[in-house]
Formats: structure tokens, sequence, C-alpha cells
């Protein structure tokens, strides 16, 4: 261990004085020496020479008037390196006219001393420049240490986020025909169709750069609340009776439970869980008020679900499911077109009519494995007879 003395002196601030007045340098060593450690230079030349050391002082103190190098030319030398630029600098000097003094602060110099030199003045100043430099010190770390903790935290939750999602998301589909081609693909014509939107007045207010990003992590979730019906229905290979289809219904009010069921867990409002709640939540209904579960109509329709209701739909009509035959793209439009104002958006179908190209590239892209999806709807087909069967026995 150090003796306190030594500790004492370590740990003491650093002056340089510049002045090319031996008198004057010996006095303010003289004056500083017992509370600071102090560094003289007899020109700006010599001190910038030590300034470009690794080691720098806590504060300088300049004088203004100097052969050579003035303390202007020193100080517009320090401010302009951003490893000096910190540095405060308190002028020395027997100048007194105020344009000077205005000169020298315009110049980044913290403070201004006119000789002769008023020893309690000085001691004063100093000690104040050098409180305001360690609270600025420890502010810009602290600014520092929080930018690149928070760059850290943000990315992590990003990652989080998308693999929660995709997770949860699957555990619907692993119980359906989908492969995850579904998600994917619903999750990017959103994501389109938000892109053609908003630059619409309509929809431009809701739709930032965020928010579209929102959208489509917020997507996957949409059909969450599948999980929660039953396989007799769900994997139903014929159409639905009136009473399975109520049941089938609630996968919209189950999906919003399940996500607020998440929300409360975490403790915490979070952007994307809203979202996926009104996805969830609202992307049965239809734009005449005939949809479900509330039978919202118009734009009390969040638009997030608006844009989900037309996506999903899309692709529900060119798929293959266990209850139906995929449709051409073509047969698709037509029923869009035939949707438009009674099922969807208006301005939403106008967006996607425009898209076709898109929507078709994303549709070849994540395209289903038809025969992987033939034999398991082949395998449901079995399992629903083999059913029915036991179900007339008993
Ligand atoms: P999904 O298969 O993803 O279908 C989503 C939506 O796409 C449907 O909502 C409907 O608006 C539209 N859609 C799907 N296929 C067709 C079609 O052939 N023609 C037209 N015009 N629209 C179609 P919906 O009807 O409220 O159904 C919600 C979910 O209920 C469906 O999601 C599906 O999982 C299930 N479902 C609906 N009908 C049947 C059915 O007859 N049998 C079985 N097993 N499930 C069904
Ligand atoms: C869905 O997730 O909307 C249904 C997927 C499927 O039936 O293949
Ligand atoms: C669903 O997959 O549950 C239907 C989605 C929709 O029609 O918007
Ligand atoms: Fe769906």
């Amino acid at each position: 261990m150090l003796p306190e003395i030594m500790v004492d002196i370590l740990l003491r601030p650093s002056i340089l004085v510049v002045d090319d007045t031996t008198d004057n340098l010996t006095l303010m060593s003289a004056l500083l020496n017992d509370i600071y450690k102090i560094k003289v230079a007899n020109s700006g030349e010599k001190a910038l020479k030590y300034l470009q050391g690794d080691v720098k002082p806590d504060l300088i103190l300049l004088d203004i008037m100097m052969p050579g190098m003035s303390g202007y030319d020193v100080i517009r030398n320090l401010k302009s390196n951003p490893k000096t630029r910190n540095i405060p600098v308190i002028f020395l000097t027997a100048m007194s006219a105020p344009e000077d003094e205005k000169k020298g602060l315009e110049l980044g110099a913290v403070d201004y001393i006119t000789k002769p030199i008023s020893p309690s003045i000085l001691l004063t100043r100093i000690k104040t420049q050098l409180h305001v430099k360690a609270a600025s010190d420890f502010l810009n770390d602290k600014n520092l240490y929080l930018e690149t903790e928070i760059a850290k935290r943000t990315h992590e939750i990003s990652a989080i986020q998308d693999v929660t999602i995709l997770a949860m998301a699957s555990l619907a589909e692993t119980r359906d025909l989908e492969t995850g081609n579904h998600i994917r693909r619903t999750q990017h014509y959103v994501k389109v169709l938000a892109e053609k939107l908003k630059t619409n007045p309509n929809f431009g207010y809701f739709l930032s750069e965020t928010m579209i990003e929102t959208l489509y992590k917020s997507a996957p979730l949409h059909d969450i609340g599948k999980v929660g019906i039953p396989d007799r229905i769900l994997l139903k290979p014929g159409k639905l009776t009136r009473d399975e289809f109520e049941i089938m219904k609630t996968h919209t009010t189950l999906g919003r439970d399940a996500i607020k069921h998440a929300e409360n867990q975490l403790g915490l409002q979070v952007e994307f869980l809203r979202i996926a709640k009104e996805i969830a939540y609202y992307h049965q209904e239809k734009y005449d008020g005939s949809g479900y579960p509330t039978g919202a109509s118009g734009n009390d329709i969040p638009i997030s679900a608006r844009l989900m209701s037309l996506a999903d739909v899309y692709d529900a009509l060119i798929s293959r499911r266990v209850y139906k035959e995929p449709m051409t793209h073509g047969e698709a439009i037509k029923i869009i077109i035939e949707g438009r104002g009674k099922h969807f958006d208006p301005e939403i179908v106008d967006a996607f009519l425009t898209l076709q190209d898109e929507f078709q590239a994303i549709a070849a892209r994540f395209m289903d494995n038809e025969s992987d999806i033939r034999a398991k709807i082949e395998q449901l087909n079995a399992l629903h007879n083999t059913n029915n069967e036991e179900n007339t026995d008993v």
C-alpha cells in the first residue's frame, strides 16, 4: 500500500502553466504547488509539444501575449484537436480590455484572470473550474456508458423478441398444415402493404418505419389463438358446422388473451405486444362490420388488423388448406376485389392491386411444399375417418 502522502499527491489535479516570463512561472508555482501538481512551459510551442504526450493536465493557465505563438494561437490549436479540446483553459494576462476578454471566451476559454494576480481569486477560480470539469467528465463517461449499454440491450431485446415470436407462432402452426411459410408470407405481405400506404395520409400518420417493423414482427402472432382450438375443429378436413365455426371464431379472443397474459407476466407495456394483441383480436373483422369478434367496422378496426386481414385472406385463398383447394392468384384477386369496401378497407385493396408482382414474388419465395401438405392432409383425413367410425361405434 502507498503511503497516504503519496496517494494524496497522485490524486492531486494537475495544472499546466504557460507564460513567457520566468518570474510569473515562479510565482504561480509557489502559489499552487501545495495543492496541485504543477507543470510549466515558457512558450506556446513548448506547451503544445507537452500536450501531445499521453499525460494531460486537468487545467491550463495560459498567458496571452507571448513571443512566437500567442495564447490565442495556442487555444485555437487545442480546441481543434479532440484529444485536448476538453481541457479547460483559463487565460492569465496583463491585458484587461473587455474586447480581449470577449475574444478569449469566444475562443473557448472557461475564465479570464487579469494580472496582477490576486492569490485568493486565482485559487477560487481554479477550484471552481476543476469542479466543473470533474462534473462534466463524470456525465460524459456516464453518457457514453449508458449509450453503449442501451445499444447492447436494444439489440438483445430485439433478438429475444424475434425468437419468442417465432416460437410462439410455431406452436399454432405445428398443429396446422404449415411449416412456417404462411407466417413468413403474411408478415412480408403486411410489410409491403404498409410500405406502400405510408405515403397515404390516412395511413401515413401511423406507419412510421418503426411501426412497420413492429407490424412485421407482430404479424406472425395473428393466429396464435388457434392453439386453443380443438383438433377435431381446426384440423377438420371438411366444412365446419355452425357450432364448430362459433368455436373457431374464438381464436381471436384466445390469441389476444394469451398475449395479454404474457404482457402481464412481463409487467411492462411493450409496443410490439400491444400491436400483436390488436392484430390477434381484430384481424377477422370486416370493413362493413360483418366480421368477428366485435363487429367493428371501417376505421374503428385498427390499421394493423386491416392490413393483416387482407394479407391473411390472400394467403388463405392461394394456399391448400385441410378444408379447401388452393386458388390461382387471378381467382384470389377476383375475391379480394369483390370484398373491396365489404370485407376489406378499399384503400388497402387499391394498394394491394398495385403490389401484385410483389405478392406473387413473396408467395414464390416462401412456397409450400405441395407433396408434404398433401401427405399431411391424407393423414388427417384417415385420422378423421377413424375417429368418426369410433364415434359411430359408441
Ligand atoms: P384460414 O384458413 O387462415 O382463413 C382465413 C380467412 O381467409 C377466412 O376467415 C376467410 O375469410 C378467408 N378464406 C379462406 N378460404 C376461403 C375461401 O375459400 N373463399 C373465401 N371467400 N374466403 C376464404 P374465416 O372464414 O373466418 O376462417 C377463419 C379460420 O377458420 C380459417 O383460417 C380456418 O382455420 C378456419 N376455417 C374456416 N372455415 C373452415 C372450414 O370449413 N373447415 C375448417 N377445417 N376450418 C375452417
Ligand atoms: C393459419 O395459420 O392461418 C392457417 C395455416 C393453415 O391452415 O395451413
Ligand atoms: C385466420 O387465419 O384465423 C383468419 C385470418 C383472416 O381472415 O384475416
Ligand atoms: Fe391465418
